[in-house]
């Protein structure tokens, strides 16, 4: 019988339905994107990155922005070397949100962010990454801790160890410095490297963009998960085609009918739940999935101006699947 790659984690007493994670994402991780992933199947979600700052303060767009739709959904904090801030910040989102899973951002490169020594410039002080990593563990919370492969140099064999051995329960590699940002290619040679420096839940990140490469990565370098970021975004359905792909050795692509109702669905979620007083954040979501199926320049140049629900509706109406389009029915 083949190995099944796709299957539940069980971290430190809590258990995830599976090993296929939502990525966080600044700017798309929100709660309709994140209930749409998981509708389709992503077993763990993370929230954007929330400031330990703004929750210590109690700042109300902050609070927002961490309210989980569900249990499984993980909360992820940045901030600077101040370990006593994210341990506060993690009672603070465990009791008002029952969050068990408080992650640590060690790898934001944006200059806004490296800018007050928080994300990815924790990586040039491993220390300082073990002492956060405590100080989240002694709220009696999962701990997961998001890295890179290093800031200017490669140096997980210096970072793995310490936050495995101040407790982590989980750590998720990006194998990318945080001076590449997104540029060239997710190096999982080194998330091999890191399989063989911990025992510890290993999820592995990075340029996953079909249900093929995600099993392909999950076999060959023994990561307890994987986590889909980007992909995500325009293929929310994706985590059903890896775990179709994984359980029965097919997968059938959604249609472009079912793509556009999804869409709307999604919109509707958008609207009822977001707080952006603007639809820029739907704009995009929605234009990454329209750029992902093809055939689609007119609708693009329609989606990239809607200001409403109805007008959504209207861009969708007149986009109809190019001569020959799969509605795929990939087998292995
Ligand atoms: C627009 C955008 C926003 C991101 N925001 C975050 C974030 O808030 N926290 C974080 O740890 N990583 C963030 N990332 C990195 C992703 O979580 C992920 O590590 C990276 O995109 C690689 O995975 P992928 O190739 O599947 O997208 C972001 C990436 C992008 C493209």
């Amino acid at each position: 019988m083949r190995e099944k790659l796709v299957h539940p984690i069980e971290a430190a007493g809590v258990t995830v339905p599976n090993n296929l994670w939502f990525a966080p994402l600044a700017g798309y991780s929100y709660h309709a994107l994140r209930v749409t992933a998981k509708k389709h199947g992503a077993g763990l979600t993370y929230t954007e990155m929330i400031s330990v700052e703004g929750v210590v303060r109690g700042d109300k767009r902050t609070m927002r922005m961490a309210a989980p739709e569900d249990g499984n959904t993980a909360v992820q904090l940045f901030g600077g070397a101040e370990p006593e801030k994210f341990h506060n910040a993690a009672k603070i989102m465990m009791r008002e949100f029952g969050y068990k899973i408080v992650d640590i951002n060690f790898g934001c490169p944006v200059r806004k962010v490296i800018r007050i020594g928080a994300g990815s410039c924790l990586l040039k002080e491993p220390s300082a990454m073990g002492e956060i990593v405590r100080a989240v563990k002694e709220t009696g919370a999962v701990v997961s801790a998001k890295i890179r492969a290093g800031y200017s140099c490669v140096n997980i064999e210096k970072t793995i160890p310490i936050i495995d051995d101040a407790g982590a329960d989980i750590i998720i590699v990006h194998p990318r410095l945080a001076t590449q940002m997104f540029g060239g290619a997710a190096d999982w040679e080194l998330i091999s490297r890191a399989r063989e420096m911990t025992g510890r839940i290993l999820i592995g990140n990075g340029d996953i963009d079909s249900p093929e490469t995600a099993l392909a990565r999950l076999r060959e370098s023994r990561v307890d998960g994987i986590m889909v970021g980007r992909a995500a975004i325009a293929k929310p359905y994706l985590f059903r085609l890896i775990a179709d792909l994984d359980a029965t050795g097919s997968y059938v692509s959604p249609s472009l009918p079912e793509v556009r109702d999804g869409l709307i669905e999604f919109a509707r979620l958008f609207i009822a739940t977001s707080n952006a007083r603007s639809m820029s954040p739907l704009r995009s979501a929605v234009l990454s999935t329209v750029k992902s199926m093809g055939n689609s320049r007119e609708v693009r140049g329609k989606v990239s101006s809607i200001t409403t629900l109805d007008e959504l509706i209207d861009a969708l109406d007149g986009w109809h699947e190019r001569e020959g389009y799969p509605h795929e029915t990939v087998t292995q």
